[in-house]
């Protein structure tokens, strides 16, 4: 059932990238991701190119992802995680080795899967640092909970020996009448840019 989801594989890059690598990860894709077959084609795909494009940043030269390669419904994340109690009420498997996401939710058994061929990717690909899009990747990323306290830092990346993660705010956060935000979304970037350099 689930397996229906529309399926968006990663983006890798068109042109070679130039020195320390970047990985830039979100959450899932949506509608017009789906329509175009790449991940951040849509509305947020826009805020993003546009800020990396402030920042400095070459899209074609980064890994941009998603922590799950399907489309849930309502472009809900909740989809992808449930508490062990709903889990076993509903029968289904959760994976415990990436931790608990939130206070209570884990991932769903058969999603999980998506996060370990993120490791395997990003294990390939080699990034010194990875750009993490919101909660989700914050959390796959790193293990870490709570977006608000932890954007804006630099966190050891646990899918990547010596790789660094960046979290910062989605950017459909943004579109969701935070645009005032857009100045620290565009710092945490920066911060990103920053460590590249090291
Ligand atoms: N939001 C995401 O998290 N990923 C996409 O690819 C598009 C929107």
């Amino acid at each position: 059932m689930t397996m229906e989801w529309p399926f968006v594989d990663y983006q890798f890059p068109s042109l070679p990238p130039e020195g320390p690598r970047l990985a830039i990860v979100g959450e899932a894709p949506g509608a017009e991701e789906v329509r175009q077959g790449i991940p951040f084609a849509g509305r947020s795909g826009q805020l993003l190119n546009e800020s990396l494009k402030q920042v400095g940043i070459e899209r074609a030269r980064c890994l941009v992802a998603n922590v799950f390669r399907r489309q849930p419904p309502g472009n809900k994340v909740g989809h992808f995680f449930a508490s062990r109690t709903r889990a076993r009420k509903e029968g289904r498997g959760i994976e415990e080795r990436w931790g608990a996401f939130g206070t209570s939710d884990w991932p769903l058994a058969e999603f999980a899967g998506d996060i370990g061929h993120l490791q395997a990717t990003l294990r390939e690909y080699g990034p010194s640092v990875v750009v993490a899009l919101g909660r989700t990747p914050t959390w796959a990323l790193t293990g870490q909970n709570g977006i608000l306290q932890l954007r804006g830092t630099v966190l050891p990346c646990r899918m990547v020996e010596g790789g660094e993660v960046v979290p910062t705010f989605h950017p459909s956060y943004l579109l969701r009448g935070q645009l005032v935000e857009l100045p620290a979304f565009h710092a945490d970037l920066r911060l990103a840019v920053e460590r590249l350099g090291r």
